[in-house]
């Protein structure tokens, strides 16, 4: 147990994603016994709320959301007493400095100097503001004890994201910065560097003389929810792409890293979007696919289209699907395509990335041995189903050769027996421990960003001519497959 106080400030604290996510995950960090001994957490909106309000709020969000279920009721008063309310407005001094005022009241009670953690779960138009009250409240001025975390997006553009990186670091140092992707907090995103770096095995087979292509599938089966107003801004490219598949890139085509420190691995990361192949405006067609659902089923009822959502436009050019393919220009992956597609009320949830490896380089086996003949796979699967498993030839019982796809499984729960933490509970321990491993440093934002302008670019340029162009609950737009088709590939999970 961390033995340094710790103060939450959550701007945003009536808010959904503090309902949803941050309480949840606190709280079961406490009931864990993982948060430090002395803390405070402090909510802080526009909104009037009293404590007791936010706290009933708050134990709502956790019976709908946490990981552990129902809350014993002394565990929850035990939480409970931790959480208060301010109200302010975001760009009002007297919010900063009655702030100050609590954190000092605080730390006298404590006798103690406490880490003071500013996290900002408000929409990204405050992002810029609150850290320059911060500053000027000289809310910023311990390096050592302040933590500001910050919540995707990051930017709208390469020019936003650089401008708000700019405006962060005015206010804190690099080192003070926490940028949630919250993927990176997931067990199994994690394990990809445990396996390809903890096993001496697959490390000499993961490049190009082995692996013919990679494809890096987040299919979601929800639509937007309520969050219509910021998604008909932004899209599945600047949703999803530019952060969670972007960084599962990285890890899966990341060199190894000489050391487990936070900035070597890092810059093992950052190195991989530097070394994808620019795409260029004018050929964003032949290497991007963008889809918008349209009306559909799903689970055996019907879904409405895209454009009938709530706070979405009935004519919107938006995407709700993207599809990229990639090229590595080095030497570990010179001309394997790496084929990303994410969407919404796709036909199943599925998060995973698929090694195909090369086929054999000479066929021994009599031709009609191989009627199902596919070469070896092996699946990374991130969610809902968590592990590993590598698809591979083996022969068919009986007198003759006969080949049959098979598969090896690892599975979490099965192996571990011990549930996977929620991403958020390991991203926010990280914050109070200090560790930025799992957070996205400046540089990262800005490349991911400088990556996918083009593209970006080029559909603004071009309004998409017949969206919607999938039915909700099936596998994404038909071009999305001709990406692939065209190469002889196949996306893995397949229709
Ligand atoms: C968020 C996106 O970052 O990730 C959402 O803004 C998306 O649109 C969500 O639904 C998916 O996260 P998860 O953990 O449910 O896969």
């Amino acid at each position: 147990m961390n033995i340094v106080p710790t103060i939450i400030v959550i701007f945003g604290g009536t808010g959904d994603l503090t309902w949803r996510k941050l309480m949840p995950s606190l709280f079961d960090l406490h009931r864990d016994e993982r948060m430090p001994k002395q803390f405070a957490i402090i909510g802080v909106g526009r909104t009037p709320c009293s404590d007791a309000k936010l706290r009933e709020r708050f134990l709502a969000g956790v019976k709908r959301f946490s990981r552990k279920g129902m809350a014993k009721s002394a565990d929850w008063n035990g939480f409970a007493r931790h959480v208060t309310y301010q109200q302010g407005d975001y760009s009002d001094p007297a919010t900063y400095s009655n702030l100050e005022k609590s954190c000092a009241k605080l730390e006298k009670d404590w006798k103690m100097k406490a880490t003071r953690i500013f996290h900002m779960a408000t929409p990204p138009a405050l992002f810029g503001v609150i850290p320059k009250m911060l500053t000027d409240a000289g809310l910023n001025r311990d390096r050592a004890h302040v933590r500001l975390v910050v919540e995707k997006p990051i930017g709208h553009d390469l020019d936003s994201a650089r401008k708000l990186n700019r405006t962060l670091t005015e206010s804190f140092h690099e080192s003070q910065i926490f940028r949630i992707d919250h993927y990176l907090g997931k067990e199994t995103v994690q394990n990809i560097l445990a396996f390809r770096f903890a096993n001496p095995l697959f490390e000499p087979i993961w490049n190009r003389r082995y692996v013919d292509y990679v494809t890096l599938t987040v299919a979601e089966t929800v639509g937007v929810e309520e969050r219509g107003g910021y998604y008909d801004h932004a899209g599945a490219l600047r949703d999803m792409v530019q952060s969670h598949l972007l960084q599962l890139l990285c890890l899966v085509a990341m060199e190894p890293m000489v050391s487990f420190n936070a900035d070597e691995i890092r810059n093992k990361k950052v190195d991989v979007l530097h070394a994808v192949c620019p795409i260029r405006v004018g050929s964003v067609n032949e290497c991007a696919v963008r889809g918008q659902y349209g009306i559909g089923r799903l689970d055996g009822r019907p879904v409405r289209g895209y454009r009938r959502e709530d706070d979405i436009s009935p004519h919107s050019p938006t995407e709700t699907y993207a599809a990229l393919k990639l090229f590595i220009d080095n030497w570990r992956w010179q001309g394997v395509p790496f084929y990303l597609r994410t969407g919404k009320r796709m036909a199943r949830q599925v998060s995973e990335v698929a090694i195909q490896f090369r086929a054999a380089p000479h066929q021994s086996f009599p031709p009609e041995s191989g009627r199902d003949w596919h070469p070896s796979c092996l699946v990374l699967s991130i969610q809902p189903e968590e592990g590993i498993t590598l698809c591979f030839q083996a022969k068919y019982p009986g007198r003759r050769m006969l080949l049959r796809p098979v598969e090896m499984r690892f599975n979490y729960e099965e192996s571990f027996g011990v549930p996977s933490p929620d991403a958020y509970e390991t991203l926010l321990r990280d914050v109070m421990d200090n560790d930025p491993t799992l957070f996205v440093r400046a540089d990262m934002v800005e490349a991911a960003w400088r990556l996918l302008m083009p593209v970006l670019e080029g559909w603004a340029n071009d309004r998409p001519r017949g969206f919607p162009n999938y039915a909700a609950g099936s596998w994404g737009p038909k071009a999305a497959d001709e990406l692939l088709g065209r190469d002889g590939h196949f996306w893995r999970p397949s229709a």
